[in-house]
């Protein structure tokens, strides 16, 4: 370094000659950090108890899993019963309505009567007439056809608010209905 004379090396690679100089201590430091960290590192993760990325993730979507289950039961413990107990009561109407008119009115039409999707005043079910049929269908949608899967989109709570919207339309016989597509299905009562 400073007290010691840049000592030149005897040798030379096509007119390229190099200094013996010690390396900087900081330099040396943060090498000798960088093996520390790394013995550290593996112990870790490689030997230790450090999670692996695939085992956070494993983890992580467990724990989404266990939340998803909290606030979606599953599909099939809602029954015909359970949402008939419900689908008349005015508070859900209303809240299904304002979704309806926010999210679904563009397809199926400001009276339910059907536009790009079918009518869902009338007798003629492409997915069935119960109210388990049209949640579902809510929930899982018909991407093929253009219906979209909503079940990322609205909470279980809101999907089953404009399903009961939906089935208060029944019958409502609305100016220009769509072509009735589907089966003739007796209307959930
Ligand atoms: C982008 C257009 C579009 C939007 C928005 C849309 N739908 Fe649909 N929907 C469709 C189409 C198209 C079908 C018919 C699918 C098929 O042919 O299988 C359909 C089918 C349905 C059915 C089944 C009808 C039957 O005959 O079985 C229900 C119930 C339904 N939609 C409810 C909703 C609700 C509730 C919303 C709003 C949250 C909504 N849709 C938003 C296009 C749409």
């Amino acid at each position: 370094m400073a007290d010691r004379e840049d000592e030149l090396l005897n040798h030379d690679y096509d007119g390229i000659q190099e200094y013996d100089n010690q390396l900087p201590k900081w330099w040396v430091y943060l090498f000798l950090c960088t093996i520390v960290f790394a013995v550290v590192y593996v112990g870790y993760y490689q030997f230790g108890p450090g999670l692996s990325q695939t085992e956070v993730l494993a983890l992580e979507m467990a724990e989404m899993q266990k939340l998803a289950a909290v606030q979606a039961p599953a599909a099939d413990s809602i029954t015909e019963e359970m949402l008939l107990a419900r689908a008349s009561e005015p508070a859900r109407l209303a809240a299904g309505q304002g979704i309806y008119a926010g999210k679904c009115l563009a397809c199926h039409g400001p009276q339910g009567q059907g536009l790009v999707g079918p009518n869902l005043t009338d007798d003629h079910w492409i997915h069935g007439p119960l109210l388990t049929d049209m949640r579902r269908t809510v929930v899982e949608g018909v991407p093929a056809k253009g219906m979209l899967s909503w079940k990322a989109l609205l909470s279980e709570e809101e999907i089953q608010n404009v399903v009961f919207y939906i089935h208060s339309l029944h019958g409502t016989n609305p100016p220009n209905p769509k072509q009735p597509e589907g089966t003739l299905a007796p209307a959930a009562s």
